[in-house]
């Protein structure tokens, strides 16, 4: 959430700031701007996009150090103002900041007592402000000063109109790395944004700090002793954080999902015992034996298909399991079991919320694995062990790719687990057979496309939308209205099939669509039923099932997907859904990758 950049070395700063901010837009795209450092300290920022504040970037904005930030607003609403880089009152130092400081009101009356004015709504400007009024010798002694009076999360950049040979950056909470390059440095929050120029980098850790000059970085400790930090190479492909010949990144990774998927299994499966292998769970076949209870925790979609992970593992491996909204657990004082087994989802390995629930459980001596898709996320760093999903990155907000890699990393995850208790190698070769096949059923729903896009412009035109599904389609209903909902802006809401008639059916019309997920299971003859009772009452009809089931009479809009084994529809069931809600934003004209008011890694609480 917001994206930072800086650079230092021998070319022009601006250029390689704006390209940079370009690529982290999906981070926080309300505003944005940059800082260099040429024969003084220059600040453009503006509301609005990266590409807005490229094109109004004034002439000969000349300097070879510099940082940018591109917004997602906490504290004041999307303007310029409020949009990073702040400055001091002199114009001397400049300051981008991911992340929240808790005790900024504080912080901002003691400054306003002292007389300074503070001209923004942010929690960022006093930072700028106290490094300004720090007495101390060196940037870092300023910048370590004034973080120490800080409260909150965050990763800084820090320029200094005094110190023109340095950035100054640090890290609480917020990634950043950086990437040394041929005499010239840089620095971001994301991997994206370094690929391009190196793939030479370091991460930092909270709690560190590092300078950076044209020829080299240092990094340290808040209290300004040593740490060595050695780059390394990273291997990624600099393509694979483009869109290419797509039209949005939404696209490129919905259709990128059968070779995701493939990724994710590989080496995984074992065909002669019928099981998984995960050697990053960390976790002998005893101490897999021991595990009584299985707690998933993510956020939005991770926190959707963890759901979908729950029934699986309850399914497979007779392990009660059950999954919750990460942002809360924290917070009703969890206990923590032993023999709990924790599972924390992310495709980002950021989101707050998820990494802080990580710590409450290890702080409480629980164990926690992580399904997590970037290496090396704070996330993954954090767990006891834990399946990485290899989706490759993911850029659009709304998750596609992470997500059935998420579904698929469940199932190995349930598989092992299943292995190691009643499940008979039968039943694991069986599933095995089904994972396999999985790849190419993915790729049969995508190739239906043309007909889902139909259905989605009809949809489209809805004001409220319900989506419905019971116990195995109940999260995939619920993936699917959040994914409707977030690109599409239409009120889509998801529901238990079998709960519509003790409420919500009060609102089905002719005007309101129901969207209902009925694969052909053992609730096939109640899931039709319930649309019977929609159908009544004139509700139109989608319906996500497979090739078989009888729908005569009801006069609905069918989408079949390939049977898988019953345990592993609901993956195939949620990708024509990614599909309606891809297919009925781009027929509003919304822009897909940015959906107003979100951003892709949420990092603060
Ligand atoms: C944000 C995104 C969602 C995502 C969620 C969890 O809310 O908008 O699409 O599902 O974060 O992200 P994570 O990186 O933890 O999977």
């Amino acid at each position: 959430m917001c994206g930072i950049v800086g650079y230092i070395g021998t070319q022009q700063a601006a250029p390689l700031l704006l390209e940079g901010l370009a690529r982290l837009e999906h981070r926080g795209y309300d505003s944005a701007g940059v800082a260099v450092l040429g024969s003084g300290l220059r600040v453009a920022k503006k509301a609005g996009r990266v590409r807005d504040l490229s094109e109004d970037l004034p002439k000969r904005f000349t300097g070879k150090a510099g940082i940018g930030h591109t917004r997602w607003a906490t504290h004041g609403p999307a303007n310029d103002v409020n949009a990073h880089p702040h400055v001091d009152g002199k114009g001397e130092v400049a300051v981008v900041h991911n992340g929240i400081i808790d005790n900024a009101a504080s912080l901002r009356q003691r400054l306003t007592d002292e007389g300074v004015d503070l001209v923004s709504d942010t929690d960022t400007e006093v930072l700028a402000h106290l490094i300004a009024r720090s007495a101390a010798e060196t940037l870092e002694e300023r910048v370590a000063e004034a973080l120490a009076a800080i409260e909150g999360t965050y990763g800084v950049a820090v320029l200094h109109a005094e110190f023109p040979d340095r950035i100054v950056v640090a890290r609480n909470g917020s990634p950043l790395i950086i990437g040394v390059g041929d005499r010239e440095m840089h620095v971001a929050s994301d991997l994206g944004a370094l690929v391009r120029y190196t793939t030479t980098v370091a991460h930092l850790d909270d709690g560190e700090m590092a300078t950076l000059t044209a020829t080299g970085f240092t990094t340290y400790r808040q209290d300004l002793t040593r740490v060595q930090r050695t780059a390394t190479q990273v291997d990624v492909d600099p393509a694979s954080y483009d869109a290419g010949e797509h039209d949005s990144f939404m696209r490129k990774e919905l259709l990128e999902q059968p070779a995701a998927a493939e990724r994710v299994l590989r080496g995984r499966l074992d065909e002669r015992f019928g099981t998984a292998h995960l050697g990053g769970l960390n976790m002998d076949a005893r101490e897999t034996r021991e595990i009584r209870r299985v707690k998933i925790l993510g956020c939005g979609s991770a926190y959707y298909v963890g759901q979908m992970g729950a029934s699986l593992i309850e399914e497979l491996a007779r392990i009660p399991a059950d999954a919750e909204a990460a942002s809360e657990f924290r917070y009703r004082n969890p206990i923590i079991e032993h023999d709990t087994l924790y599972v924390a989802v992310s495709q980002s390995g950021e989101t707050i919320d998820t990494l802080l629930a990580v710590q409450e459980i290890r702080r409480k001596g629980g164990r926690v694995i992580g399904l997590v898709n970037v290496v090396g996320s704070a996330i993954a760093r954090e767990c006891d062990g834990g399946i990485y999903l290899h989706a490759g990155p993911e850029v659009a907000v709304a998750s596609t790719k992470a997500l059935t890699n998420m579904f698929l990393g469940f199932a190995l995850l349930a598989l092992q687990l299943g292995r190691v208790r009643d499940l008979s190698i039968a039943d694991g070769k069986r599933l095995i057979a089904a994972l396999t096949a999985m790849p190419g059923q993915l790729q049969e729903i995508l190739d239906g496309e043309e007909h889902l896009a139909e259905v989605a412009q009809g949809l489209a035109q809805a004001e409220s939308l319900f989506f419905v599904g019971r116990v195995r389609g109940f999260p995939v209903a619920r993936e699917g209205a959040q994914k409707f909902k977030e690109i599409s802006y239409r009120h889509a809401e998801a529901y238990q099939t079998s709960e519509l008639k003790h409420g919500p059916l009060a609102l089905i019309s002719t005007a309101v669509p129901t969207v209902a997920v009925v694969p052909d299971d053992e609730l096939t003859d109640r899931n039709v039923g319930a649309l019977h009772e929609i159908a009544a009452r004139g509700g139109p009809l989608v319906v996500v099932t497979h090739a078989g089931v009888d729908l005569a009479g009801l006069g609905v809009q069918r989408v079949d997907v390939p049977r898988s084994e019953r345990e592993l529809d609901p993956i195939l069931l949620t990708i024509p859904l990614q599909l309606l809600a891809f297919h009925a934003a781009q027929a509003l004209g919304h822009d897909i990758d940015k959906p107003r008011n979100l951003a892709k890694s949420v990092t603060v609480e």
